[in-house]
């Protein structure tokens, strides 16, 4: 293949976690930092990134198609990067299938970006998808520019083992960024305009470090440490595995005022019987009791989680047990999904396979289930007086939509700015968001 020129623009296309968002940040950094610029709305850009997931069916078919999508009119195509989970796992295949493929660059390796871009542009196609012990986070350039809501990876992957699940295979196992380069990211992003944090990990409260001082701490601790950050109204975290969610990081949602009240933890099925073929290493009763400790400790606290319908086996009884808990937590939010058989997972080769019919029709139920309770959360919600931090304008002229402190969507009229934080009644409950009157302006 012969010499191409050095791309002049780029665009990362992220899908999937919010750790693939963060990922695809970082990739755009990396990249401004080699001169490169953003290819702006709507025109082509000479490098594409496609930042892949990996963990649902058809993500592979995405990015083949993807790739034949970027082809442009008149036979020339862009630099084409592929990377995230699908890099990790069919790295190989993916530059066999597709030749308009130079780099693959999986979710460990990304750091070497700029080096792999050096020899795609002199000709050669190349994979990274090591995945080296030291984490490519020092290798990062700083980080300048930040909206309100900043996302901040603090751990990657998963020692778990759900028998579903592709990430351990393709996020490797859990490791934990050290406490001081975090503070010293997240002190960045204040300085660069991040009034709220949300800390991700595939498994956040494994999350584990040394502090100023030594000690040995959990995400508790780090959480209490970044809430003295003067610039920093707000601290969020996601994904929690339940075995992982510690004394102190339950009392943390008690006394750290910074610390929102919104928790994420995802219970995939109401039926022991499948939390054990599931590997989850919890019961219904253990996720109950648990949530009991949570909200005892913060008593608003809006409770999210994750769903997989039709696990190999799941019979109708079982799944009304899931449809049972999900009245019996009343989930403010919550992500669903049909199970979708991952090559490689112990679950893929288990017997009984549910039809994909009765998938559709329990999903559907489990949906109107979990929007039930969402619509009663955010009704509850009517009446109180909380903060909104502003992070767009709405659809109106003088409208804009921030999030309340139980992550729901405001939508209110004001003069505010974005990044501005605001006091607010709300009025009305819906589905998917909330209407707020502002009540007194905090000073910018
Ligand atoms: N099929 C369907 N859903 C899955 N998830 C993970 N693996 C699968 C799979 N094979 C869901 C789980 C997890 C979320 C990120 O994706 O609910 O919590
Ligand atoms: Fe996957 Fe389970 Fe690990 Fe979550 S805890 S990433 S579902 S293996």
């Amino acid at each position: 293949m012969s010499d191409t020129p050095p791309p002049q623009t780029y665009r990362v296309k992220s899908f999937g976690c919010q750790m693939n968002v963060y990922d695809g940040d970082r990739m755009g950094d990396l990249l401004t930092a080699q001169g490169l610029t953003a290819a702006a709305d709507g025109t082509d850009a000479d490098l594409v990134v496609l930042n892949t997931c990996h963990i649902r069916e058809k993500a592979a078919e995405k990015v083949y198609s993807d790739i034949g999508r970027l082809n442009r009119k008149d036979g020339t195509a862009p630099l084409i990067a592929v990377a995230g989970c699908v890099a990790q796992a069919e790295g190989e295949e993916i530059m066999a299938r597709a030749p308009s493929v130079r780099m693959v660059v999986g979710p460990q390796a990304y750091h070497r970006l700029p080096e792999m871009l050096q020899e795609a542009v002199a000709g050669r196609r190349v994979t990274d998808t090591d995945m080296p012990a030291e984490t490519k986070f020092g290798a990062l350039p700083r980080r300048r520019r930040s909206g309100p809501t900043a996302f901040l990876t603090v751990q990657e992957g998963c020692d778990k083992f759900c028998t579903y699940c592709v990430v351990p295979y393709t996020r490797g196992a859990e490791v934990s960024r050290p406490f001081a380069d975090l503070m010293d990211e997240a002190q960045r992003l204040t300085e660069a305009g991040a009034r709220e944090i949300t800390l991700l990990g595939q498994n956040v409260n494994a999350w584990t470090g040394d502090d100023a001082k030594g000690r040995t701490v959990g995400l508790d601790g780090l959480i209490r440490e970044l809430a003295k950050l003067p610039d920093l109204a707000r601290i969020r975290y996601t994904t929690s595995h339940p075995n992982d969610m510690t004394d102190g990081l339950i009392a943390a949602h008690g006394d750290v005022e910074k610390l929102m009240p919104y928790l994420h933890l995802p219970v995939q099925a109401g039926n022991d019987r499948v939390l054990k073929a599931m590997n989850r290493s919890h019961t219904v009763e253990s996720y109950l009791r648990l949530l009991d400790r949570v909200r005892a400790a913060r008593p608003d606290i809006a409770l999210s989680g994750d769903f997989i319908v039709g696990f190999p086996g799941e019979t109708d009884a079982e799944f009304e047990d899931t449809l049972k808990l999900v009245d019996e937590v009343g989930y403010a939010q919550a992500f669903s999904f049909k199970y979708s058989p991952r090559p490689g997972t112990p679950a893929a080769t288990m017997e009984g396979h549910i039809a994909a019919e009765v998938m559709d029709e329990r999903l559907q139920r489990l949906q109107a289930g979990l929007n039930r309770t969402q619509v009663a959360f955010n009704d509850a919600t009517v009446g109180r007086t909380c903060d909104v931090l502003v992070e767009r304008k709405g659809k109106f002229a003088g409208q804009m939509i921030g999030k309340t402190p139980w992550l729901q969507s405001a939508v209110v009229s004001t003069s505010a700015a974005i990044g501005e934080m605001l006091t607010v009644d709300i009025t009305t409950g819906g589905a998917n968001s909330v209407f707020a009157d502002e009540r007194v302006r905090a000073a910018a």
